[in-house]
């Protein structure tokens, strides 16, 4: 086999090598927060939003304490409650769902098409009825959705775009960044994401000032003036700390993204087996790959046989959001989004984060090309 001898596991994912180059200068971000007792929001927030917004080429940026509140809120900012539907990617991380599911509304399921693995655009129409307010696009694994497609259909019938780009900050179509071609973008800053906080949070870009009005007192309790709430709220602010150490990472970003490709072009490049396919990636989308997922047809097998050469892959995800069982009273079954519940069952997702080595990279290919069904 032509690998070399590898000590260490590798996993899907592995956050220390990112900490420890960026650890004295996020330190230091910490000790100005402290100093200043700026803990919740403040201007570590504001000075985050600021240049978050201008990354995203979007006129305005919202910190929230994270992914699944953005969503949240920017179905409340859409005016969408009980007895809307929503349209949904059934191939996709099940708070893009939660969002829909939080104000009363339902979410409605649709497939994946069987090579871009993103929501079909084909099937979405089927899907619209009277009640349908919205639909939500995912840049999922950090690819962009289909956009001109969604934005076009979402035309016809009236609806509103969001769109998820909790995977995909810094992706581009047709060379602009994510963020400002739904009403809304929503963002997550786990720590595991492209760009991620020493905690949680998460994030919306608009170019509208009314939902970024809307947004800074739904985060807020409501309220724009202390102790005056004009609606119900949330207490869905993000920290202090977490917006410094966001700043200091966003400088990073662009950095760590071109690794994150020039890691996907190699194995796009140099993985040649039978038994593996991959995602097909439109010229128009430059993903900034949060996750490199592949599929085959033989999971429980290749997993064990890649855990055997020190490789430890992930799975995102096991389950469709139409057949997790917090949607059972949908009545969604099996067959209803065939390709998604294909990816559900035949999908691993290799080793992707800046820190891998070119000697790992190297051995994560020569393993996968050295890869013989029994
Ligand atoms: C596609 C997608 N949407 C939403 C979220 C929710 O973000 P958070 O975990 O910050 O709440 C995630 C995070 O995993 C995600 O991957």
């Amino acid at each position: 086999m032509d690998t070399l001898a590898i000590q260490q596991k590798i996993s899907c994912l592995d956050l220390k090598g990112q900490h420890q180059q960026i650890k004295q200068e996020v330190f230091e971000a910490f000790e100005r927060v402290y100093e200043n007792t700026a803990f919740s929001g403040g201007p570590f927030v504001e000075e985050f939003e600021k240049d978050f917004s201008t990354f995203c080429q979007t006129k305005y940026a919202v910190g929230v304490n994270n992914g699944t509140s953005a969503l949240h809120l920017a179905m409340l900012a859409l005016g969408i409650g009980a007895g809307d539907e929503v349209i949904v990617p059934a191939n996709t991380f099940i708070a893009t769902a939660w969002g829909v599911s939080y104000t009363g509304a339902i979410p409605v399921f649709v497939d994946c098409t069987p090579d871009t693995w993103q929501i079909d655009a084909a099937k979405i129409e089927d899907k619209v009825t009277s009640r349908t307010k919205a639909v939500v696009g995912v840049h999922l694994y950090g690819q962009p959705f289909n956009i001109e497609t969604l934005q076009a259909i979402c035309k016809k019938y009236g609806l509103y775009l969001l769109e998820d780009g909790a995977q995909a900050q810094g992706a581009r179509y047709k060379g602009t960044p994510v963020g400002g071609f739904g009403e809304m973008a929503c963002f997550s800053f786990y720590p595991g994401k492209n760009l991620g906080a020493c905690g949680e949070a998460g994030g919306i870009t608009t170019n509208n000032e009314k939902y970024y009005s809307h947004l800074h007192s739904l985060r807020n309790h409501g309220s724009t003036v202390r102790y005056f709430h004009d609606e119900v709220g949330y207490n869905m602010r993000m920290g202090g700390l977490e917006g410094a150490s966001l700043s200091v990472k966003l400088k990073y970003l662009p950095e760590w993204n071109e690794r994150r490709r020039h890691i996907a072009k190699r194995y796009q490049d140099e993985i040649d087996n039978i038994y593996i396919q991959m995602q097909t990636q439109p010229d128009w989308a430059e993903s900034v790959y949060h996750l490199f997922v592949i599929t085959t047809e033989h999971r429980n097998d290749l997993i064990s046989y890649l855990n055997e050469n020190n490789i430890f892959p992930g799975l995102h995800y096991p389950v469709p959001c139409h057949l997790q069982k917090a949607y059972e009273h949908l009545g969604y079954s099996e067959g209803d989004c065939p390709y998604a519940e294909y990816l559900a069952t035949h999908c691993l997702s290799l080793p992707m984060y800046a820190e891998l080595t070119d000697v790992e990279v190297s051995h994560v290919i020569g393993v996968l090309n050295a890869y013989k069904n029994a």
